[in-house]
């Protein structure tokens, strides 16, 4: 097992193929959320090495975009072998630094390598037009080709995931790119950077930048050699990058907040609406995007579902992830913990009734118990905002029209999920839903080969599947004229 991937502090931040530390040698901590632990001093780089960040990609891109789309995937599948191979420790790593149980934390290494895998072939597959031509004598083209030098906005929830499912579309499109991963989990991006480091990419092809969002995210934003970014995070932070990029005129690829509704019709099988449940909200201690933050049951099963989702609520394992027997690890930091606290007790104070937890847990001050409320209603902020923690609220509802009415009602659509075995109600209720991503009869539904993305403020852009390619391309425009005098001069 290597011990140093990733988690002995790395000797700087990855810039050229070189570890560089901070001109000014300022530092930030990486902190285990779990026990307060710092786990190692990570360099805070500023404006002037992320201009060496973007250069460095901006030369590395001459070569990188005339190699075959064959040796760029050999490249990723190299990369995403490295992943296979240090699964262990950066489970590890992942635990340590963010908090997932174990069990999570290698599900998401492979879920990370599953981009680098699918993009290494969906390079191959980057397919432009022949266009039947307006005129005889002229050929027209439409080729795609990769959009310059990337800026990838990384967040803590899934640390290798979300840069693997950016970084991979973008190195296959023959795009080059520098990551800035989140304040909270740098230790795993720069694991990674490490491991593309032994995958032998060529220097500059990625570059990875730790510190200060504003800074560096302000040095992207400023600069005319990046040509696109593409982030994950809040509603707030993109609505800013849209504003920013307007000087720039560069492409924005933006995975912005959620307030999924889980919807259950009564017909739904409830035994399989709890499993869904389950996964569904207390995936990574429910701080997913694409978490279930409200659920809707019919009345018909509403007291039958708050009785069997509360029994499995109550024997979930909370505690350091580190653990073997842990389900539900620590949230990322105290605002976490408060923003959850603070929506139960809003929820109590307007008549919601707490059927289970609805407190901070034993395990430590940033864990807070999985919680049930019952008999929720809109006046609540639970009901507006996303909580992104393990608090559970539930609505009765007896009319579809309104239901759907009621999972619309918010600026939000990343996704939502229902369960029902009435397949002109799965139909009605995929139609009515105003999300990017809708889910029946299951609470999970990310995966390598299927658009990950939003609408409304949720943001805009796919990731993953066929179409998470396409955001890293041009379509070029290619008329070759003058080939009928050509002919006729044979
Ligand atoms: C996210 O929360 O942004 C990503 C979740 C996923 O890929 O399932």
């Amino acid at each position: 097992m290597d011990k140093q991937v990733g988690f002995a502090a790395p000797d700087g931040c990855y810039i050229d193929g070189a570890w560089v530390s901070s001109s000014s040698g300022c530092c930030f901590s990486s902190i285990n959320p779990a026990t307060g632990e710092v786990l190692g001093e990570i360099p805070s780089l500023g404006a002037s090495e992320t201009h060496a960040a973007i250069e460095a990609a901006s030369r590395a891109l001459v070569d990188w975009r005339s190699r075959t789309a064959s040796e760029r995937g050999q490249f990723l599948r190299l990369f995403g072998d490295k992943l296979g191979e240090h699964c262990e420790d950066l489970a590890h790593l992942l635990t340590i630094e963010q908090g997932k149980p174990l069990s999570e934390s290698r599900g998401e290494v492979s879920y990370a390598q599953s981009f680098l895998y699918w993009f290494a072939e969906e390079g191959l597959r980057l397919y432009g037009d022949v266009i039947p031509s307006h005129t005889k004598d002229a050929r027209l083209l439409a080729l795609k080709q990769g959009v310059g030098v990337c800026a990838l906005i990384t967040p803590w929830n899934f640390p290798y995931a979300m840069i693997t499912r950016k970084l991979g579309a973008a190195l296959a499109a023959g795009c080059t790119a520098i990551v800035k991963p989140a304040e909270q989990t740098p230790l795993c991006a720069l694991a990674l950077a490490r491991l593309g480091e032994e995958a032998g990419f060529p220097r500059g092809v990625f570059n990875v930048v730790t510190g200060d969002a504003a800074t560096i995210g302000g040095a992207f934003m400023a600069s005319d050699v990046v040509r696109k970014v593409s982030f994950t995070g809040s509603t707030e932070v993109g609505k800013l990058l849209i504003a920013q990029s307007a000087a720039t005129v560069k492409k924005l690829s933006l995975e912005l907040g959620g307030h999924a509704p889980f919807i259950v019709c009564e017909d739904a099988d409830v035994d399989a609406a709890v499993e869904g449940a389950m996964i569904s909200k207390f995936r990574n201690s429910g701080q997913t995007c694409v978490c279930a933050n409200r659920f809707y049951i019919h009345e018909s099963l509403y007291d039958s579902f708050a009785e069997r989702f509360g029994a499995k609520i109550a024997k979930l394992k909370v505690g350091n992830g580190l653990s073997s027997d842990t389900q539900l690890g620590p949230l990322i930091d105290m605002a976490a913990v408060e923003k959850s606290a603070r929506h139960v007790k809003d929820a109590k104070e307007k008549g919601a009734k707490i059927l289970f937890g609805g407190a901070s847990a034993d395990a430590g001050k940033q864990f807070f118990q999985p919680t049930l409320l019952g008999e929720v209603d809109p006046s609540m902020r639970i009901l507006q905002e996303e909580t992104f923690g393990p608090v559970a609220p539930l609505i009765r509802f007896s009319s579809y029209e309104d239901v759907i009415k009621q999972a619309n009602d918010t600026p939000y659509g990343l996704a939502a999920y229902f369960y029902s075995r009435d397949v002109g109600r799965i139909f009605s209720l995929a139609d009515g839903l105003d999300y990017g991503m809708v889910v029946a009869n299951s609470g999970v539904s990310s995966t390598a080969c299927a658009p990950f993305g939003g609408v409304k403020h949720s943001g805009y852009g796919r990731e993953g599947s066929k179409y998470g390619i396409l955001e890293y391309v041009d379509i070029k425009y290619l008329m070759i004229g003058g080939l009928a005098s050509n002919k006729d001069g044979q």
